[in-house]
């Protein structure tokens, strides 16, 4: 085989970045483990509980996490239940969390429904799709957040869940949590909140999004993201264990006795990797590299306007612009890796660890470039 992987220098458009070397460095050496099993790959298995006490620390469950970073223990061996899983991504997190509102709304007289923002996902049509239950998909306002008050109009005794999105993958904005919270405890439905990219930038933020500051259930949060593990990386944390059990099936032929997991066999890279980036990372690294990443995106925002472009100020570091689409398409020709938002068409710029300062100068140089030339080809009037 002779294909290499294509190099980050001109991605603004993914939601992954290059894993951090101690995480590339696990995940090569946990290649061959499959925490699926635990009585067979135990150390995988334990340093999966890790990753889940871990995440549980960033996402302010309150759990006795502290002693787990700091030991090395892991929350079986304290005697605890684990309150998650590292999933593939945030598609089976969102997946997994869907069918716990369904499985605990099972007792309800229609069929159940989960009110998602239209900032969500596509990950949430999979999972209505396979699940069964009703989308119902309310708008945003102006802020590109969900509007409450539709919420509070689309709920109703069949809903099972409500989402709330911490850090959209289109605007990277984030939903009124709390409030949502609320709103879902009115009808008995469960709070899901999707952090699968935010998850790593928000904590260094005054915003509300995680167990600690609101009545959320579940939770999407993806190492493999901001989180720069290795893919696959992803995480669903729960609130308390017993919604684990709702995805509980029994495992007849292994040693452990049920798995909650989507998958069977899952990737022991993924998980090692994210335990090494979490261990080097957590808490001040990922601070520096928000900080880092939130600037620079300020700082493209404030380029781009300048040269009279309409865009949309980052909450988190993701810029969308509106740029017309033949220079879209001229600077995609030239390579760089972008895609644009669904609605408006907006091209997406998203600040992910490997983009620097230099990468967005050069950037905006063949934007320039690019532009002018386009501007030369227009024959003026009267030509
Ligand atoms: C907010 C959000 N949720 C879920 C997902 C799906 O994650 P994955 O592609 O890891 O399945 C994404 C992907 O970008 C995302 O941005």
């Amino acid at each position: 085989m002779r294909a290499e992987p294509q190099s980050f220098d001109r991605v603004l458009s993914s939601m992954c970045t290059e894993p951090h070397p101690a995480a590339r460095e696990a995940a090569e050496r946990f290649l061959a483990t499959n925490p699926g099993d635990p009585g067979t790959y135990q150390s995988a298995a334990a340093l999966e509980d890790r990753a889940v006490a871990m995440l549980g620390e960033i996402v302010g469950l309150e759990i006795d996490t502290a002693d787990a970073i700091g030991t090395g223990d892991d929350a079986r061996a304290r005697g605890g239940e684990p309150t998650g899983y590292v999933t593939s991504g945030g598609t089976e997190a969102n997946v997994q969390a869907v069918r716990i509102a369904r499985e605990r709304a099972a007792s309800a007289t229609g069929r159940p429904s989960v009110v998602v923002p239209e900032s969500a996902h596509f990950s949430f049509r999979k999972a209505a799709d396979l699940l069964q239950v009703d989308l119902e998909v309310v708008p945003t306002t102006a802020d590109h957040r969900v509007d409450l008050e539709a919420v509070r109009a689309a709920v109703d005794e069949d809903t099972a869940a409500v989402v709330g999105v911490a850090g959209s993958t289109e605007y990277g904005r984030v939903d009124p949590i709390p409030e949502l919270g609320e709103i879902a405890a009115s009808v008995d439905a469960l709070l899901h909140v999707d952090a699968a990219w935010g998850g790593f930038a928000l904590p260094f933020t005054d915003r509300e999004w995680h167990f600690g500051h609101a009545a959320v259930d579940t939770m999407a949060i993806d190492p493999h993201k901001m989180g720069q593990a290795a893919v696959p990386a992803g995480g669903l944390l729960v609130r308390s264990t017993d919604l684990l059990d709702e995805l509980a099936v029994d495992t007849p032929y292994l040693e452990s006795t049920s798995q909650a997991t989507l998958t069977g066999t899952r990737s022991g890279a993924g998980v090692a990797s994210a335990v090494a980036a979490m261990e080097e990372l957590w808490p001040d690294g990922y601070r520096d590299q928000y900080v880092r990443s939130q600037h620079n995106a300020e700082w493209l925002a404030d380029q781009l306007e300048v040269r009279g472009y309409e865009v949309v100020e980052p909450v988190l570091p993701l810029v969308a612009a509106s740029i017309p689409t033949p220079l879209f398409e001229s600077l995609r020709a030239e390579g760089w890796r972008l895609s644009r938002t669904g609605d408006d068409r907006r091209v997406r710029f998203v600040c992910m660890p490997h983009v620097t300062r230099e990468m967005l100068e050069s950037f905006l140089a063949d934007l320039d470039r690019l532009e002018s030339r386009a501007a030369r080809a227009v024959p003026s009037p009267g030509e």
